[in-house]
C-alpha cells in the first residue's frame, strides 16, 4: 500500500542544509495501522507529508495506492490526494462554516452534487458520533468533537489512507483515548490503512501493529509493536518504552516490602503476547501447596496481544515454591526471583 524507498530529505536554507530524513526504508501493509515515534525535530512531519506530495524527497521514491506520489504533480495530484486523507493536531478546521458545512467542504470541492453531499455527512456525523451537533461551530466543540470533525472531513472522499499528525497531542488523556478508539473503530470497519505520528508511546501503545523509531532523520528500529515493546534494541526505544511500563520506582517498592516479608518468596513475572496472567494464577493455587499473594502489577493491552508486569508472592513448604516456580518457567513466561539484597 505505501512503500517509502530510499527517501532523503534535505532542507537547505542560509544557515545551511538540514538533512531532515535520512535514507528511510518503510513498507506499509493495507489495513495497518502504523505508527511512527520521535522526540522533536526527529524528522516524522517531514516524512509523513511526503506521503502526500505536501513535500517532495530530495532523493527516493514515495508509493502509496499504486501512485508515485513523489513523481506526480497538478490534477493528478490532488486527485491521488482524495485517497490520502490527513488530520493534524490543532484540527485546521474552517471557523466560519458549521460542523456540518465542514465536513461537506471536501465533497464540496470534489463537485458531488447537494443531496447525495447531504447524504453522505449524515453517514459521517453518525461514524464519528457528532450526531446533535451538526449545527454548531468549531468554538462552540470540545477538542475531542473538533478532532471527530476533523477525522469526518478526512474521511468524506473514502480515502483509503489516512495521516495524522500529532492528532491526539493537543487533548486531554481521557479524550486521546476516546479518538484512538474511533481510529481503531475506522481501521477496523473500513479497512482503511493509518499512519500516525506522535512522541507518545501510549498513543503507539494502545493502537499500533508496528512501530518505527525515529531519531536525527533515520529509523533506527522498526517492528510489531508487541515485539518493541519485549525487546527494544536502541537506547531512545528503550526510553519511549519506559514511558509505558512499570516505572522502576515499583521495583524499588517491591524490595523495600522484601525487607518484611518473612517467608517464601517474591518473584517477579513478565507477560508478553498469547501468556495470560490469570490461568496461570488459577493453576498454582490449585496444583501446589503454595499462598499466592498479588503484591502489585501492571499489564497493558496492545493491538498484538497484551504484556505487563505482576509481583507476586508465594509461601509454602520450600520444595513446593521450587515446583511452582519451575512450573511458571514451563509458561514462557518471564520470571525473575527477587532477593533481599
Ligand atoms: N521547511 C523547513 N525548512 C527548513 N528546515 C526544516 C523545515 N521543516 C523542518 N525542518 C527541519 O527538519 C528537521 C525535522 O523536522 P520535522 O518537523 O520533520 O520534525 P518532527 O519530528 O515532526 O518534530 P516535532 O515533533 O517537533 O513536530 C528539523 O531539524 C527541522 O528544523
Ligand atoms: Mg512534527
Amino acid at each position: 500500500m505505501i512503500s517509502i524507498k530510499n527517501v532523503k530529505k534535505i532542507y537547505s536554507s542560509k544557515s545551511g542544509n538540514v538533512m531532515a530524513v535520512d535514507n528511510v526504508n518503510i513498507e506499509i501493509k493495507d489495513g495497518e495501522i502504523f505508527g511512527v515515534i520521535g522526540y522533536s525535530g526527529a524528522g516524522k512531519s517531514t516524512l509523513i507529508r511526503m506521503l502526500n506530495g505536501l513535500e517532495l524527497p530530495t532523493e527516493g521514491t514515495v508509493t502509496v495506492a499504486d501512485k508515485i506520489v513523489s513523481k506526480i504533480k497538478g490534477s493528478e495530484l490532488r486527485k491521488a490526494r482524495q485517497e490520502i486523507s490527513m488530520i493534524f493536531q490543532h484540527f485546521n478546521l474552517l471557523w466560519s462554516r458549521t460542523v456540518r458545512e465542514n465536513i461537506a467542504f471536501p465533497l464540496e470541492i470534489a463537485g458531488i452534487g447537494k443531496s447525495q453531499r447531504m447524504k453522505r455527512v449524515d453517514e459521517l456525523i453518525k461514524l464519528v458520533g457528532l450526531e446533535g451537533r451538526e449545527d454548531s461551530y468549531p468554538s462552540q466543540l470540545s477538542g475531542g468533537q473538533k478532532q471527530r470533525v476533523g477525522i469526518a472531513r478526512a474521511l468524506a472522499n473514502n480515502p483509503k489512507v489516512l495521516l495524522c499528525d500529532e492528532a491526539t497531542s493537543a487533548l486531554d488523556p481521557q479524550t486521546t483515548d476516546s479518538i484512538l478508539e474511533l481510529l481503531v473503530d475506522i481501521n477496523k470497519r473500513l479497512g482503511l490503512t493509518i499512519v500516525l505520528i506522535t512522541h507518545e508511546m501510549h498513543v503507539i501503545r494502545k493502537i499500533c501493529h508496528r512501530v518505527a523509531v525515529m531519531e536525527g532523520g533515520k529509523v533506527v528500529e522498526l517492528g510489531p509493536v508487541l515485539d518493541v515493546f519485549k525487546n527494544p534494541q536502541e537506547e531512545i526505544t528503550k526510553r519511549f518504552v519506559q514511558q509505558v511500563t512499570e516505572p522502576e520506582e515499583t521495583k524499588e517498592t517491591i524490595e523495600h516490602l522484601l525487607e518484611h516479608i518473612p517467608n517464601g518468596k517474591v518473584i517477579q513475572l513478565g507477560f508478553v503476547g498469547e501468556a495470560a496472567e490469570q490461568p496461570l494464577i488459577t493453576n498454582l493455587i490449585r496444583n501446589f501447596n503454595v499462598t499466592v499473594n498479588i503484591l502489585q502489577g501492571k499489564i497493558s493491552q496492545t493491538q498484538n496481544g497484551s504484556y505487563g508486569t505482576l509481583f507476586i508472592h508465594l509461601d509454602g513448604a520450600d520444595d513446593e515454591i521450587t515446583k511452582a516456580i519451575d512450573y511458571i518457567h514451563s509458561q514462557q513466561v518471564g520470571v525473575e526471583v527477587m532477593t533481599n539484597a
